[in-house]
């Protein structure tokens, strides 16, 4: 049976502050996820929205090298229009924070503090790619080349964006350093693991056994990696910018990114409630749901809670993890790098006034079980014959009918005529109907069932 929770926390995807956001973003993560937490607090229920910007790894870094500045300067820029924007889009967050805070430094610096004092990691030493002629360590997207899997020449050496399969550094075929395009080579260096391997029969028995109810894409992509049988994975890199590996010894080594992103979720809950952000985090009677893009699965359904497995001390796992698919533009992927995008902060210049446009046309077009594509033509047809012509005349008319019979105000209800009965109860049925699919995560059939009401 469904459990009542007191409480649901929900989190956001923490966007790279590299770039602003674009429709990809807010149709895979944030209007979904705004939609959840506005209609669970109409239902007057306790909610937390929390997002905030990803401020640490190499995206960062790479962009600030390739302008000339300070990755400090970038993410001031980014996190400021992404943060507005958000806000004038109406994404109704409780809070929006950074990863560059100081509560978020501390609290990720004390959780890998724990875990490395209670024995929970491996230390190793592996020959990583290096740049010959920067004379420096290349993490992650650092290393080009092409993948493996699809033959993108444009792979990264921790993720394939075309295909989306995660990768490591050494898999690419003709890797090569994204500072100077000189060929990779090996370089000794040692680094800290997480044991995931400690962590496959835990994770099993929680996902395929006790989350048979997750969204199939996200369910079968967790079933591959645990059939695939779970390995070590590294937590730390060799890099200027993030946040510092509190051990002796470690200088110049900081938490990789994504060990401390997800922290972000609880640094940022921390930020707004410094006194009860336990509650929400360590209470059976509190629920979290994740919503992110379907890239970043493993992140949030192995690794974070193994990361939260291994800290202990009563931190609840996630009850659900709504990932999106990926929304495509005008047929070709969106590239932050290409600049191929629709990008919200200028979406809201040349379209004053229409943020519900967007929100409604990313959610009847959301991405929520197959890659989909965003057209102009689209977003113009769903306007003009869906809002304008189908809501906007229901309006209308509603209002034009109450003046023209009713002097301009809502009678009281008199005694309700069979067919007044009926017309309720098809009412009843429709809202029960779109209240289901909401508590399901399946948004674009709720607006389409509200839409034919
Ligand atoms: O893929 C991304 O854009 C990451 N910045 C998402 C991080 S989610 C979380 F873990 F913070
Ligand atoms: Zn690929």
């Amino acid at each position: 049976m469904e459990k009542n929770y007191k409480r649901t926390l929900i989190t956001t995807a923490l966007p790279y502050a590299n770039g602003p956001v674009h429709i990809g973003h807010l149709a895979g993560v944030y209007v979904p996820a705004d939609i959840y937490a506005r209609y669970l607090r109409a239902n007057g229920k306790e909610v937390l929205l929390v997002g905030g910007s990803d401020e640490h790894g190499v995206p960062i870094t790479i962009k600030a090298r390739k302008e000339g500045v300070t990755p400090q300067d970038i993410v001031d820029r980014y996190h400021t229009i992404i943060k507005n924007s958000m806000e004038e889009l109406g994404i109704s967050f409780d809070v929006y924070s950074r990863t560059t805070s100081a509560i978020h430094s501390d609290t990720a610096s004390e959780f890998f503090s724990r875990l490395y004092a209670n024995g929970k990691f491996i230390e190793k030493t592996s020959m990583q790619p290096y740049d010959e002629q920067a004379g420096e360590f290349l993490a992650d997207r650092y290393v080009v080349g092409t993948c493996p899997h699809c033959g993108s020449d444009r792979a990264y050496g921790d993720q394939c964006e075309a295909c989306g399969t995660s990768l490591n550094a050494t898999d690419l075929i003709n890797p090569h350093s994204a500072l100077t395009s000189a060929p990779v080579t090996l370089r000794q260096t040692s680094h800290w693991y997480l044991p995931l391997n400690d962590y496959q029969d835990a994770l099993s028995k929680w996902i395929l056994e006790g989350h048979k109810e997750w969204k199939t894409n996200v369910y079968g992509q967790c079933k591959s990696w645990l059939d695939m049988g779970l390995q070590p994975r590294a937590v730390s890199r060799d890099l200027n910018w993030g946040v510092p590996v509190p051990v002796e010894g470690a200088e110049g080594k900081v938490l990789y990114v994504w060990f401390d992103a997800p922290i972000g979720y609880i640094s940022n809950t921390k930020e707004i409630l410094p006194d009860t952000w336990e509650q929400w985090w360590k209470s059976s009677e509190s629920r979290i749901i994740n919503f992110i893009g379907k890239d970043n699965i493993v992140f949030h359904c192995i690794v974070f809670p193994a990361m939260l497995m291994a800290y202990g001390d009563g931190y609840q796992l996630p009850d659900n993890v709504p990932a999106n698919e990926f929304l495509n533009l005008e047929g070709d992927k969106i590239s932050t790098s290409r600049n191929w995008a629709v990008w919200l902060h200028e979406y809201l210049v040349d379209f004053p006034g229409k943020q519900d446009v967007l929100r409604y046309v990313l959610t009847a077009n959301a991405p929520e079980t197959k890659d989909n594509d965003f057209t102009w033509s689209d977003f113009q047809a769903r306007n003009n014959n869906e809002l304008v012509a189908i809501l906007g005349n229901f309006v209308n008319r509603a209002m034009v009918l109450t003046h023209k019979y009713f002097q301009g105000t809502v009678p009281a209800p008199g005694t309700l005529e069979p067919i007044d009965e009926a017309l309720f109860a098809e009412i009843l049925d429709i809202k029960q109907r779109v209240s289901e699919k909401l508590d399901t995560f399946h948004f674009r059939d709720a607006l389409k069932d509200a839409m034919d009401m």
